[in-house]
């Protein structure tokens, strides 16, 4: 019997197994084709696949393949299906997974097949039949880690996909575990009986898991050849401890190859190499050695010298003979035709000794579709319909046959095609979180209830809902989506009027056959009670248009509504399906936010995210517009979603979101115009003592920033970390008052563009050098910007900077460590303060700032605990005011002399504390 072992393992999910017969617990055989139970001559119980829904079974006779389970077989079409059975497995716990395919010529056809098989996700193998009458065998050993694996065929590209056997063997023990077992399969390359005294393979129930440990005497092309002159076997029929139940069965390492000339030599192919293995060898001294004898031997294998370091002294390596001794490797790279050779040490008298081996091959696990949860929960509402039992993933190894996916490493659904399947009920709510849904197909099935909100698949390009009985209004949310061009509602039971920004969008709609749905006018019971001005009727009206309603230029054929959406605030509204009431962003028009910019005349500001420009509503609403640089938005998966949790933040210390606009492949933010700029353009340069912002002011700004980052932190969940702390994302009002800006953007262009988190985002000179080494990203990290912060307000200085702080030090962090540690406050503080500050307060702000800049963001302190230092400060630095304007004149020499008297004075103080 050949075997090509390939593990894979994954998920189980089978059919099941009638408990009673299982010999085993976690032992599934499923005989494929087959149509009955039985039992076969190890007593393995053989259960038929008899509830797969797919394919065809067929019975061949091979000459010599005597099992009942080799006499059916399982086959399916040729096409771009994929077919899979679930099996059931328990979550934490080690599976092989074994298939075998017996091809029989079973259709008569004479061609090869051809064809992959995959668990879940990942792709297990190809298929190659070469034989016609060879068992091919693949097996994966796998960490379950769903409660149930598909083991798929697909893409035959020669004869037909067939299987003959799929069978589950549970381990209880952990010789397979491996610190990669999360991220990676195990695949099956050799298992090898050295010594064995017949072809025949060790395996249940000498094996209590079923391995195959195929002999070493079968004879094949390329498996165990150039074997050394002097090779003989040795046998015993003592016990072997072998001391852990799925250690090599005793029957295995009870016989061995000994090197009598004093090597052991063998080459062979590696299924599925080269690539990076778990390789272990099996050795138990079985041979009486007289007392002066000696076995000492190193392995070689060609090229990797370091490897042949350890000798191996198997009675003193296991402690005694006949008990076993295991060494090998996790993670060895190996070649695809692998050369190796036990050479015995120089002063040893006999030669290596070889029981065992195991050799498996590393396969990546393919995490599958990112919305493989998400579709799950919506095929669980359909759960006996055939459509819904397709199994596996529903974009890899190849779509299921009613969706579509992208073409990305972890695929998104853009397709959903259930045209005409039966369906009932209402539309699964699921539906709306696959978030890169292009295509939606249910027509002509038997849906009820409403049209539900489509606002999270932003791409949506085609809704096909008619011929339904969909009931209730034709939700203005539709015209949110920014590519809809095709929406068929015909032959529902829609009532209400269909909302004039749906009518004025630029798309195929269809809403005939709805009797109560009107195009507006005519539907005028709807408007009349509405017109009707009651409250009841405001809120309705709010609930049956679009956000972005209002700033529709619409048509004037409808005054009556016309006047109602004027005075409704631009901010938000009530999104119209969200039973209960859902904020949703601001959806801007973009021709209102161009006139609103004059074209984009005047720019404000730039930064990693986009340009701002600074515009004014025709309400007189000033307002900044950021324009996202397309790059960070690639997609715009999400965005619509991420945007909605934006506008969700309410503080008085974050700038105010408004709302967002995403047309003609631009996504732009809208904000509250700051009148005063970014604390950085008040910081730093040739200021005067009138000019500069004075230090109780400077100390109002970071208490105000403190709270909105604090709110950030403890007041949103979950918790937003901004990330990218500086002096130009502080923005001053009016009254100069401060806000943070940017909040929530990076996780927006982190999660929205690529999915990969790891990228370190923030300013130099405000980045966390923790999180930058460890990528691993906390609130501490806003904590350690936020120091640096405050040192520039003390200093007046920039973060970073190749003139300011000297030789050797670029970095204001060092630099006001330096002399903050040795006491040089004023060596540090801004000259623009002009000493009008009390040096008290100034040390508070100074030594949390050094707090806060600590290299491990375990030490530094809370946004709270540093709002509380701030505070003190403030009080501290209001008394000091106080005290100074009951002067005259000379307040600023006067504390710039106090401050440097007290400054030396309190310095041991402070330093002492
Ligand atoms: C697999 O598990 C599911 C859910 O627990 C159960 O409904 C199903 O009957 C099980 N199938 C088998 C074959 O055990
Ligand atoms: C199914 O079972 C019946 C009798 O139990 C037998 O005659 C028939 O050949 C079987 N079919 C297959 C495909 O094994
Ligand atoms: C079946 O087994 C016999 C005896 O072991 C052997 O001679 C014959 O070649 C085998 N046939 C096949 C098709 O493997
Ligand atoms: C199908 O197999 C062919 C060749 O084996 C391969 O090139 C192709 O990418 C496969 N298609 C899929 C969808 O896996
Ligand atoms: C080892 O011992 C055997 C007898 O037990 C003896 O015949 C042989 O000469 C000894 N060999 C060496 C190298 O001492
Ligand atoms: C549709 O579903 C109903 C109820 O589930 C069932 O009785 C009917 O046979 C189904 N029709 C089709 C064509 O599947
Ligand atoms: C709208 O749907 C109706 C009913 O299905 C159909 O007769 C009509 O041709 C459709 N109109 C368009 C423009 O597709």
């Amino acid at each position: 019997m050949e075997i090509r072992f390939l593990l894979f393992l994954s998920f189980s999910a089978f059919f099941l197994m009638d408990a009673t017969t299982a010999q085993m617990p976690g032992f599934v055989s499923l005989d494929c084709g087959g149509n009955d139970t039985f039992t076969d001559d190890l007593g393995l119980e053989w259960t038929p696949d008899d509830q797969l829904l797919y394919g065809e079974t067929t019975t061949i006779s091979v000459a010599n393949q005597t099992g009942k389970q080799y006499m059916t077989l399982r086959h399916f079409p040729a096409d771009a299906r994929k077919y899979c059975y679930t099996l059931n497995v328990t979550t934490r716990t080690r599976y092989l997974v074994r298939a075998t395919f017996l091809y029989g010529n079973f259709d008569n056809n004479n061609v090869y097949p051809k064809f992959d098989i995959s668990l879940g996700a990942t792709h297990w193998a190809t298929i190659v039949i070469s034989d016609a009458n060879t068992i091919e065998v693949q097996e994966l050993i796998f960490l379950a880690s769903d409660p149930s694996i598909s083991v798929c065929l697909s893409n035959a590209t020669t004869g037909q996909p067939f299987i003959s056997t799929l069978e589950l063997r549970q381990f209880n023990g952990s010789i397979y575990l491996t610190q990669y077992e999360n991220q990676y399969y195990l695949s099956v390359s050799a298992r090898i009986n050295f010594g064995a005294d017949s072809e025949a393979p060790v395996r249940y129930p000498d094996d209590p898991f079923d391995r195959i440990w195929e002999s070493d005497s079968v004879k094949r092309a390329n498996y165990l050849v150039d074997v050394a002159a002097g090779t003989e076997k040795v046998s015993t029929r003592m016990p072997i401890d072998v001391n852990n139940g799925e250690r090599p069965p005793q029957k295995v390492m009870q016989t061995a190859v000994v090197g009598r000339n004093g090597s052991l030599t063998y080459r062979m192919n590696l299924d599925g190499f080269p690539g990076s293995g778990w390789a272990f060898t099996y050795f138990a001294e079985i041979e009486d050695l007289a007392p002066n004898k000696t076995r000492k031997f190193r392995l070689v294998l060609p090229g990797m010298p370091d490897l042949s370091k350890p000798a191996v002294n198997i009675e003193e390596n296991a402690q005694g003979k006949y008990r076993l001794y295991e060494p090998g490797f996790y993670n060895i790279s190996l070649p695809f035709v692998l050369s190796f050779r036990f050479g015995k040490t120089s002063d040893s008298s006999m030669g290596p000794l070889l029981n065992a081996m195991e050799i498996n091959k590393y396969v990546k696990k393919n995490d599958g579709s990112l919305d493989g949860s998400v579709i799950a929960s919506v095929v669980s509402v359909y759960s006996s319909a055939e459509w819904a039992k397709e199994g596996g993933d529903p974009c890899l190894p190849v779509p299921w046959s009613w969706v579509l996916c992208n073409s990305d490493p972890q695929p998104r659904i853009t397709s959903i095609k259930l045209s005409g399947k039966n369906l009932t009920g209402i539309i699964p709510s699921n539906m709306m979180k696959l978030s890169s849904l292009v295509e939606l197909w249910l027509d002509g099935n038997s849906l009820t209830g409403s049209i539900p909100d489509f606002t999270g698949c932003a791409d949506l390009k085609i809704i096909h809902l008619e011929n339904n009985q969909l009931t209730g209004a034709l939700p203005s949310s539709l015209a949110n989506l920014p590519n809809l061009r095709e929406l068929y509602v015909q032959n529902n039971m829609l009532s209400g009027a269909v909302p004039s920004t749906l009518l004025n969008k630029n798309l195929v709609l269809n809403f005939t056959g709805n009797v109560n749905l009107s195009k507006g006018r005519s539907g005028g019971s709807n408007n009349k009670i509405i017109i009707g001005s009651s409250v009841g009727a405001a809120v309705l009206l709010i609930a049956t248009i679009s956000s972005c309603f209002l700033l529709q230029k619409g048509k004037k054929k409808y005054p009556k509504q016309d006047q109602l959406e004027l005075p409704l605030p631009a901010q938000r509204l009530v999104s119209s399906l969200g039973s209960a009431a859902a904020e949703a962003a601001h959806c801007f028009i973009l021709s209102e936010i161009e006139d609103a910019t004059k074209n984009f005349e005047k720019k404000i500001g730039s930064g990693g995210f986009g340009v701002v420009y600074y515009g004014k509503l025709k309400d007189g609403k000033e307002i900044a517009v950021k324009v996202l640089t397309s790059n960070s938005y690639q997609g715009k998966r999400e965005f619509s979603n991420e945007v909605t949790l934006l506008s969700r933040i309410h503080h008085r210390n974050l700038v105010q979101f408004l709302g967002y606009c995403q047309e003609e492949g631009k996504s732009i933010l809208v904000y509250e115009f700051m009148h005063n700029g970014t604390l950085k353009e008040h910081l730093y340069g040739p200021l005067t003592c009138e000019r500069g912002i004075n230090w109780i002011r400077r100390l109002e700004i970071a208490e105000d920033a403190g709270k909105g980052i604090e709110y950030l932190h403890t007041g949103c969940v979950p918790s937003i970390i901004h990330r990218d702390l500086k002096t130009s994302n502080i923005l001053l009002d009016k009254n100069m008052r401060a806000k943070v800006s940017d909040f929530g953007l990076s996780k927006l262009a982190v999660d929205g563009a690529s999915h990969v988190s790891s990228i370190v985002r923030g300013t130099v000179g405000y980045l966390d050098p923790e999180y930058y080494i460890s990528q691993q990203l906390t609130e501490k990290s806003d904590i350690y910007s936020f120091g640096v912060i405050l040192l520039e307000l003390i200093s007046g200085q920039e973060a970073i900077s190749n003139e300011s702080f000297g030789v050797n030090c670029r970095n204001i962090v060092q630099w006001a460590k330096l002399h903050i540690e040795s006491g040089d406050i004023q060596g540090i503080i801004d000259p623009s303060l002009c000493g009008k500050y009390d040096i008290q307060s100034m040390w508070k702000i100074a030594e949390k700032a050094l707090m806060c800049v600590q290299p491990h963001g375990s030490m530094r302190p809370s946004m709270s605990e540093v709002i509380k230092e701030i505070q003190d400060a403030i009080s501290i630095e209001r008394g000091a005011e106080a005290a100074r304007e009951g002067n005259s004149d000379d307040i600023s020499r006067m504390s710039m002399h106090s401050s440097l008297n007290t400054g030396s004075m309190d310095l041991g103080a402070a330093r002492l504390v």
